[in-house]
């Protein structure tokens, strides 16, 4: 919403409330003049109607005294006539000569003279507006002019006309009335009007800065909200879009950042296995000639109980280095998957098994779920199972004696693909909500005796089956872990 020109930032609601006072004072200005004229005239043509019929009335009633040429009775009547409104009385002869006059000042030379023109028929009439000097005042008014027929026979004679002046002072003051009354009405028309454009623009305008707040957080690359739009209109409809737009980038997002993540983690194994190869190589011959000495040492007779002791505690030791480079050998090597048709129940089922004896220890208590109707899976069993030992071995490890691990088992569908999804939780430590990327790294640990490669170890098992593997969040104190697993994994 700028003026490129002159730089000038007006928004889009000034803009438009601007654009719509105009048209409104355009339109009501234009409906004001129109009425008021109107208005105008018509009270005008009325006091013109009432003016005659004045004039009419008078010619009546001295219709005896004209034709008897009777002008003080004339004279009389009409004096009697005069009022506030009728400001005077003239009657020509039909030489349109003064007749007869009341109400008139001296010097109102331009009234005493007959308007009507020459060819005189029943049904004319002349009028103008004029000022009129009253007592010293000026007074406007409307006068009139009718012809008179009297006397004759059969038809009445031309006899002359009469003439009065009617004061426009009350007329005005209604004028003046209407044309007030006009102002408030447009008045209140403009403000509704403008009231009404306000929210309407509101209407158009506030969903608009919605939207752009919206596109400026997601330039600045947080796709985290959306655009609260429940309207069916064409706002509506672009809040959609670009809501929809939203999720879209993020979805692209999030598959981008684990696309990276994921090539990291590959170029880490590489590494890290051809470090393993080398040290494997390197400390196995070495070791294994100290454990051969060890032991035939062990087997003199002629040594004491302390010295037997150390030679124990070297051979644990020995045992330790050995169990390491095996898991770290295992870790590194990448094999293919010996895929086969399994239930994912059985898998489960030989895992607690391996882990029976430690469960008792620990007087563990295990809660199950699992549909009797699940599909069964085409996956690696031997290293699915690795999966859940790893996950399980972790959660003996974190809960305290008598503690609770819960297995649930479920069908879900994803982009529509099925998948099993297996939720391993427990009540122990749990872990900090900012390691819940961390404990996937190799070597990642808390535990002093760790190798911290048993998670990073179950997802590159879980990603080789298509699946995932990650944190979520649960009730109450511990850990939940959840694995999705496509029921089909293509080779
Ligand atoms: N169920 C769990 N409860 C609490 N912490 C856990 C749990 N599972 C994993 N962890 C954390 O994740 C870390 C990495 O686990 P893992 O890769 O199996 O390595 P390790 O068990 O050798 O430490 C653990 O050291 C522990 O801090
Ligand atoms: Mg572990």
């Amino acid at each position: 919403m700028r003026f490129a020109q002159a730089g000038l930032k007006i928004s889009l609601y000034t803009r438009f409330m601007f654009a719509i006072t105009f048209i409104l004072i355009f339109i009501v200005g234009s409906i004001l003049l129109l009425v008021e004229r109107r208005e105008v005239r018509t009270i005008f043509e009325q006091s013109k109607v009432r003016g005659i019929l004045k004039a009419q009335n008078i010619a009546d009633l001295n219709l005896e005294g004209l034709k008897f040429w009777d002008s003080t009775g004339i004279q009389t009547n009409i004096d009697r006539e005069l009022n506030d409104q009728l400001i005077y009385v003239v009657i020509f002869d039909r030489f349109r000569q003064l007749y007869v006059s009341a109400g008139l000042a001296g010097d109102a030379e331009d009234i005493k003279v007959s308007r009507l023109p020459v060819r005189v028929t029943e049904n004319l009439s002349v009028d103008r507006r004029l000022d009129f000097t009253l007592n010293g005042r000026s007074v406007p008014l409307i006068e009139i002019e009718i012809p008179v027929f009297a006397g004759g026979s059969p038809e009445p004679d031309y006899w002359g006309s009469v003439k009065v002046g009617l004061s426009l002072e009350e007329i005005y003051s209604e004028i003046r009335r209407t044309r007030w009354m006009l102002i408030l009405i447009g008045c209140s028309g403009f403000l509704l009007g403008l009231v009404g454009a306000g929210l309407l623009a509101r209407r158009i305008t506030g969903p608009m800065k919605t939207l752009v707040e919206g596109t400026r957080r997601i330039s600045r690359g947080d796709f985290s909200q959306t655009i609260p739009l429940r309207s069916r209109d064409e706002i509506g409809g672009l809040a959609r879009s670009f809501n929809e737009m939203t999720r879209d980038l993020l979805e692209t997002r999030q598959r981008m950042e684990d696309a990276n993540r994921k090539l990291i983690q590959a170029e880490k194994l590489a590494s890290i296995g051809r470090i393993s190869a080398t040290i494997a190589h390197e400390i196995r011959n070495p070791l294994t000639s100290v454990k051969l000495n060890i032991q035939k040492l062990l087997e003199n007779e002629s040594l004491g109980e302390e010295e037997k002791e150390h030679l124990d505690i070297s051979q644990e030791g020995i045992g330790l280095i050995e169990k390491f480079i095996k898991e770290l050998l295992n870790f590194t090597r990448v094999s293919d998957l010996n895929l086969e048709r399994f239930s994912i129940q059985q898998i489960i089922d030989e895992s607690l098994k391996i882990l029976r004896n430690i469960f008792q220890q620990k007087r563990i208590v295990l809660e199950r779920s699992c549909p009797s109707d699940l599909p069964a899976v085409v996956v690696d069993g031997d290293k699915l199972r690795q999966v859940f030992l790893n996950i399980l071995r972790n959660s003996v490890e974190a809960v305290d004696e008598g503690g609770k691990i819960a297995l649930a088992v479920s069908l879900a569908k994803e982009n529509s693909v099925k998948k099993i999804r297996i939720r391993i939780s427990d009540n122990g430590c749990g872990i900090a909500e900012k390691d819940w990327e961390n404990i996937f790294e190799p070597f990642f640990t808390t535990k002093p005796s760790g190798f911290g490669l048993g998670l990073s170890n179950a997802r590159k098992i879980v990603e080789q089956h298509m699946g995932s593997i990650k944190v979520v969040k649960k009730k109450g104190k511990g850990t939940a872990f959840e694995i999705r697993i496509p029921c089909e994994v293509e080779p």
